[in-house]
C-alpha cells in the first residue's frame, strides 16, 4: 500500500489559512501526503467558516456530496473543524444529518488531531472533540506552510468587542496575546529558513499585549520584529480604528520593515449604523484618523471591511458610508452584504433589510469604489516600485505576480526562478484591481 494521502478545504479568513498550514504540519508528521484530489484522499478534512451564511451552508453541501465517495471508499476519514464547529447547534445538525462525518474538533484543539485519528481508528465511532475557550495557547504545533518565503504567524487569538452582527467572539472566544519571545522565535527561525515577509494575524492586532500584563504593546512587538535580520517586510492584519494608538502610527512611520498599508475595518459610514453595531467610533474619528495617518505615512494604501443592509440601515445611512468612501479613498476594499448569524446581537434586531435593496446598496457602493480604486493605482503610473515575487501567472507561464510593500499585485514577464525575490518593476499599466509593469 502507498503513502496515505490527505487534502484540506478551507473556507473563510487567513487565521483559519494558516489553522490549515498547521493541520497540514500535523497530518505530513504522521506519514500523509497531500492531494488535491479528494477520490484518492484517505483523510478529506473542512477548515469552517461561520462568519457569513454562504460560508456555511458551502460546507453542508460539500459534505452532503462526500456520502458517495465514502461509500465507494469505506476507509477514507473525513474531519470537520474550524469556526462552525465551536457551535452545538452545528455540530448537532452535523452528527445528526450527516453521520458520515468522522472526526469534529473545533479551534483551540487542533494540536489534538493526531490522538483524535487514533481514537477514531480504534472505535470507529464519531469523535467528538471541543474546547470552548482559548485560555490556554498551545505552541507545540508548527506549520507546513504554503509559501517558502512569506509566512504568516499568530499573535493574538480571539476577539472582545462583540460587534453586534459579528460571530467570532462566540466562537474564537476572548482575546489572548502570545507572548512576545515566542512569536520572536518563531520569527527568527522563519528568517534563519529564508522568509522574508511575515504577516502577524490577529482578530483585532491593535489589542495585542493586553492579556500579558507585561506592559508591552503592538507597537513595542513590532519594533523588536523590525530588527530581525533577514525579515524585509512586515505586515499585519486586522487593525480595529477604536484600538489603533498614536504609539502605532509612530511605529508604523519609522520602522523601515513595516509596509505602507493597512486594513482598517470601516463597516458603515453611518453614525446611527456604526453605534447600533457596537463599534464605538463615529465617522467623523474614522476620517480624523486616516487623515493621521495619511500624513504620518504618506504614501500608505488604506483597505476596509464595509458591510451593506445592516438592521435599520435607511437610505441616508448608506449615502453616509458612500460619503465616507470617497472622503477616504480607499486602495481596495471587501464588500459584504449583512448576513443574519445566529447568536448575535443584530440577528434579533427586528428591523431588517430587504434582499433587493441590499443588493442594490451593493452594486451602488461597487459603482463608487471602483473608480476610485482606479485613481488610487493611476498614482503609481511610471513609478518604480519594490516586488516580492510571489507566483507564475494563471494563465500565461512567462508572466509572474508579486506585490508591492503597498500590496498591490504586479503582473509583469520574467521567469519562475526570481520566485521569493524582492525586484524592482516599473509600473507601465494601470487597471482597477491590479498593476502592470516591467522588471527594471
Ligand atoms: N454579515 C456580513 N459581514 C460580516 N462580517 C462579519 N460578520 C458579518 C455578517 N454577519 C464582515 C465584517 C468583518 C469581515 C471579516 O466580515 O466586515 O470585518
Ligand atoms: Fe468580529 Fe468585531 Fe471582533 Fe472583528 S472586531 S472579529 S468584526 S467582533
Amino acid at each position: 500500500m502507498g503513502q496515505k494521502k490527505y487534502t484540506i478545504v478551507t473556507h473563510g479568513c487567513q487565521m483559519n489559512e494558516h489553522d490549515s498550514e498547521k493541520i497540514s504540519w500535523l497530518l505530513e508528521n504522521m506519514g500523509y501526503e497531500w492531494t488535491d484530489n479528494k477520490e484518492e484522499s484517505d483523510f478529506i478534512i473542512y477548515n469552517t467558516c461561520l462568519v457569513r451564511e454562504n460560508a456555511e451552508l458551502k460546507v453542508y453541501g460539500q459534505i452532503g456530496a462526500l456520502k458517495s465517495i465514502k461509500k465507494e471508499n469505506p476507509d477514507l476519514i473525513i474531519g470537520i473543524c474550524g469556526c462552525m464547529m465551536q457551535m452545538e447547534e452545528i455540530r448537532n445538525i452535523i452528527l445528526t444529518k450527516y453521520p458520515h462525518v468522522d472526526i469534529i474538533f473545533g479551534t483551540n484543539n487542533i494540536h489534538k488531531l493526531p490522538q483524535l485519528m487514533d481514537r477514531y481508528k480504534q472505535t470507529k465511532d464519531t469523535v467528538v472533540d471541543i474546547v470552548e475557550d482559548n485560555r490556554e495557547i498551545v505552541e507545540a504545533v508548527d506549520a507546513n506552510r504554503k509559501y517558502d518565503f512569506k509566512a504568516f504567524i499568530n499573535i493574538i487569538y480571539g476577539c472582545n468587542n462583540f460587534c453586534t452582527y459579528c460571530i467570532v467572539p462566540y466562537t474564537r472566544g476572548r482575546e489572548k496575546s502570545r507572548k512576545p519571545e515566542n512569536i520572536l522565535e518563531e520569527v527568527k527561525s522563519l528568517a534563519a529558513e529564508g522568509y522574508r515577509e511575515i504577516t502577524l494575524l490577529g482578530q483585532n492586532v491593535n489589542s495585542y499585549g493586553k492579556t500579558l500584563s507585561l506592559n508591552y504593546s503592538f507597537a513595542d512587538l513590532l519594533t523588536e520584529i523590525n530588527k530581525v535580520d533577514g525579515i524585509e517586510r512586515i505586515r499585519f492584519m486586522t487593525s480595529h480604528p477604536k484600538d489603533l494608538s498614536d504609539e502605532l502610527i509612530y511605529a508604523m512611520a519609522n520602522l523601515d520593515k513595516v509596509c505602507e498599508h493597512i486594513h482598517l475595518p470601516v463597516q458603515s459610514g453611518s453614525n446611527r449604523i456604526l453605534k447600533a453595531m457596537n463599534r464605538r467610533y463615529t465617522a467623523e474619528d474614522y476620517i480624523k484618523l486616516i487623515e493621521k495617518i495619511k500624513n504620518a505615512i504618506p504614501d500608505i494604501a488604506i483597505t476596509t471591511d464595509i458591510i451593506v443592509g445592516f438592521p435599520g440601515e435607511t437610505e441616508d445611512d448608506f449615502n453616509d458610508t458612500l460619503e465616507l468612501v470617497k472622503a477616504v479613498r480607499y486602495d481596495s476594499a471587501f464588500t459584504f452584504l449583512y448576513s443574519v448569524r445566529e447568536g448575535t446581537i443584530a440577528a434579533n434586531m427586528d428591523n431588517q433589510v430587504d434582499d433587493s435593496i441590499k443588493h442594490d446598496r451593493f452594486q451602488r457602493l461597487l459603482d463608487t469604489l471602483y473608480p476610485i480604486f482606479y485613481e488610487q493605482n493611476l498614482k503609481y503610473k511610471n513609478k518604480v516600485v519594490e516586488v516580492l515575487v510571489e507566483e507564475v501567472s494563471k494563465n500565461n507561464d512567462k508572466m509572474l505576480t508579486g506585490r508591492t510593500r503597498t500590496g498591490k499585485l504586479v503582473h509583469f514577464e520574467g521567469y519562475k526562478d526570481l520566485i521569493g525575490k524582492l525586484i524592482n518593476t516599473r509600473i507601465t499599466e494601470i487597471k482597477t484591481f491590479t498593476l502592470g509593469g516591467h522588471m527594471v
